[in-house]
């Protein structure tokens, strides 16, 4: 609900449980004065303390006042140059090269459902979910003016927030930073979270204190990247799964990103995100206009299981969409580890057929089926079928696979250009370059200009021309490379600055054309693994390949980073051979199965290879996944343990809403001998319901909890086991 209190020109945002808070003062700056737990309504205004502090300047309005300074003060949108030195979220080159901006408040307007944004992916309201405030701000002096975007999701705990930029001056202006939030928490001691990692080893959460000064993270490749998610948590120090209050806010956006956050010298703590200001000039003709991307905010006032909860119920159910939004997504095998760029029909109807025979739903044909790409030296760019490969094309494969009761998907990487190719043959000025200077590679390709409207339709259309030749259900759109020579023939030389930001928006163009297209077709994304996995993709394709590591240990630390933000139905994970192709590990084949169940679940694996008996465990994990489906998918996500911090086991668990069901999973780490006892503590059980645990015995909710389940001794190195409780 937003409330605007006129006598006090106070905003509140409440949702179920916080409330979220900032005023308009006397001379028409925007100050935050709360976010936290629901609260009544009150003003917070009085949090607003006032000193004269040395070297802290005043507005001029503030007359002989020394004690007002927006360098101390909370702010809604800290803008740069009249007073403020924290991170700004603003900054400009004006024509006269100044670059101040100084932004006051205008008028508001409070509406029923939520804001879109045009051309960016955001967090939608169904009737009655949402409401949308916007504050509009304006630079007296230039013209710059700035609406403030709040959608409020009342049941969901979230806010989101997104920035409108005009140019309502009569001379050009140039954003040189212009991100989507700040958030200005006030003295807190606050540790900070970031999901940090490597090429197949992605989003490993990294807790630290928050010091003084300024604690960044970033990205400057192009896409979100493997190093760094664009999602943080601030929490209380003490805050663990079950308890303290924490906030954890997500970018709705895909390319280079940078998060801020900065301890001033009183010790109250800023939070900026956005894009990142790096090589970003948006250069504003009067009237002319540029929107920041959105980001999402929660706040929990009972622990990080409570805040990714409320993430991963508004990610299901209010940013992913369309027609595999709520419908069981096929259980898939993918040829890339069963065979690489190694395959031709016979061998696809061999390991279709052999697949089919144990359950799996959808064959995803991986790298290597179109132009000339037989390793990954060329042919990116030409996205017609490999007709040596593939003699019929695509339709006879299909068919052949479509009669053995399987679907059927392709691997595209579209936004890339092979240097040997036909494309890039007719269109070298497509890739991005700086002319005169040898270009960069990345795995041996060049990245297309998506920035060019021309440029991802024409390679959309060739795409779109495959789509059509066949029955295909499944695409995963992949993306193997940072962003280099980050220059367009399009854009003048003023205007290079906007090339990152305008590749991104391509991307989402040509994505939105293919689910307007074909709305039917299951986009997974994919970049290297997880290197785009983030709410903005997720606007578009409903899971994400969570990362090129498929090895069940590896994946058991990452899948736990990933669970903070991100719901298990949006992360693609699979069951690959053994030893691993990564590691070199070899792990249980049903331990591999209860990791990648914990995902979208599928396998990665030639079934020809495997033994009658794993192949009869194999039809019975398609089963088991499908008997617990509603619970992964849908359920209560809870990380019962850190498998950072400890060895012995990882577990984790899916609840229904109404508790009648859970399902915990455990995996065990290295065996040890004359081992101690282990039990596991499932969590969010109703203490009076009683629980059915499958081949165990009937408990009270209460003792399950309190008393715990005991975990088998023995078995080896990397055991695993999943408890089903179902109400009695
Ligand atoms: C990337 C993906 C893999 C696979 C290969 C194909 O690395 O993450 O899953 O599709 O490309 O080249």
């Amino acid at each position: 609900m937003i409330e605007f209190v006129a006598s006090s020109r106070l905003f509140n945002l409440h949702t179920h449980h916080t409330t979220y808070q900032f005023l308009i003062d006397p001379n028409g700056f925007l100050l935050h004065t709360y976010y936290g737990r629901r609260c009544g309504g009150d003003s917070f205004g009085y949090l607003l303390r006032q000193a004269d502090r040395g070297f802290s300047p005043n507005p001029r309005e503030a007359g002989r006042d020394r004690t007002f300074s927006l360098d101390t003060q909370p702010q809604e949108f800290p803008a740069v140059g009249v007073g403020d030195f924290r991170t700004p979220v603003l900054e400009v080159e004006n024509a006269d090269g100044s670059c101040a901006a100084d932004l006051r408040y205008v008028s508001h307007t409070i509406s029923s459902g939520k804001y879109a944004l045009e051309g960016l992916p955001a967090f939608y309201g169904e009737e009655g979910e949402a409401e949308t405030l916007e504050v509009l701000l304006r630079d007296p002096w230039t013209g710059l003016e700035a609406t403030l975007y709040y959608g409020v999701f009342p049941q969901l705990d979230l806010i989101t927030r997104a920035v409108r930029f005009q140019n309502g001056g009569s001379q050009p202006i140039a954003l040189t930073r212009a991100m989507s939030a700040c958030l200005d928490l006030g003295r807190m001691d606050l540790d900070l979270i970031t999901f940090d990692g490597y090429h197949t080893g992605e989003r490993h959460p990294c807790r630290q204190a928050v010091r003084p000064g300024l604690q960044q993270i970033s990205s400057i490749r192009g896409i979100t990247s493997h190093q760094h998610n664009n999602f943080v948590v601030l929490c209380q120090k003490d805050a663990g799964e079950t308890h303290g209050l924490c906030y954890g806010m997500a970018l709705v956006y895909s390319g280079n990103f940078e998060a801020n956050v900065e301890r001033s010298q009183f010790g109250d703590v800023r939070l900026t995100m956005g894009i990142s200001p790096w090589h970003f000039r948006f250069q504003l003709a009067p009237g002319e206009v540029f929107t920041a991307p959105e980001v999402s905010m929660t706040c929990s006032g009972s622990g990080l299981q409570t805040m990714s909860q409320n993430f991963h119920r508004a990610i299901r159910h209010n940013l992913c969409r369309g027609w595999w939004k709520t419908r069981r997504r096929p259980v898939l095998l993918n040829t890339w580890e069963a065979a690489y760029f190694d395959f031709d029909q016979q061998k696809l109807l061999e390991i279709a057929s052999s697949a089919a025979e144990t359950g799996v739903e959808l064959l995803v044909m991986d790298d290597g089926w179109f132009g000339e790409r037989n390793d990954d030296y060329e042919g990116l760019g030409d996205w017609f079928v490999n007709l040596k490969k593939l003699p019929g094309g695509l339709a006879p494969l299909v068919e052949q696979i479509n009669a053995m009761g399987m679907d059927f998907g392709i691997w595209i990487e579209p936004e890339m250009v092979s240097e040997k190719s036909r494309l890039y043959q007719e269109h070298p000025d497509w890739a991005l370059q700086i002319p005169g200077r040898p270009s960069t590679r990345g795995r041996s390709q060049l990245v297309l200009d998506f920035s060019r409207e021309e440029v991802w339709r024409s390679v959309y259309a060739q795409i779109k021309k495959v789509l059509e030749s066949a029955n295909i259900t499944y695409v995963k759109w992949d993306m193997n490379r940072s962003l280099t020579d980050v220059w367009s023939g399009a854009l003048p030389a003023q205007r290079q600055g906007e090339l990152y930001h305008r590749y991104v928006l391509g991307v989402y163009a040509m994505l939105e054309q293919m689910i307007t297209d074909f709305p039917k077709i299951l986009i997974e994304g994919c970049s290297g693994g997880g290197g785009r996995f983030d709410c903005g993709m997720l606007y578009y394709t409903p899971q994400i390949w969570a990362s090129d590591n498929t090895d069940a240990m590896d994946r058991l630390l990452l899948q736990y980073g990933t669970s903070f933000c991100y719901p298990t139905s949006v992360v693609g994970s699979h069951v690959s051979a053994v030893p691993n192709e990564q590691t070199g590990r070899t792990t249980p084949l049903n331990t591999r199965a209860v990791v990648a169940m914990s995902g979208t679940f599928g396998y990665e694996l030639d079934p020809r290879k495997l033994s009658e008996r794993e192949r009869s465990q194999m039809r019975a994990q398609i089963d088991e996944f499908k008997r617990f489906y509603h619970l992964l998918q849908d359920g209560d996500y809870a990380r019962l343990t850190n498998p950072f911090r400890d060895q012995e086991f990882t577990a984790w668990q899916h609840t229904a809403p109404d508790r009648s069901e859970a399902l915990v999973s455990v995996v065990a780490g290295m065996a040890r001998s004359n081992a101690p006892f282990r039990t596991v503590y499932p969590r969010g059980l109703d203490p009076d319901m009683v629980y059915q645990v499958d081949g165990w015995g009937c408990f009270r909710g209460d003792t399950l909890m309190y008393g715990g389940i005991p975990l088998p001794q023995g078995g080896g190195d990397y055991q695993s086991w999943q408890f089903h409780l179902k109400k009695v």
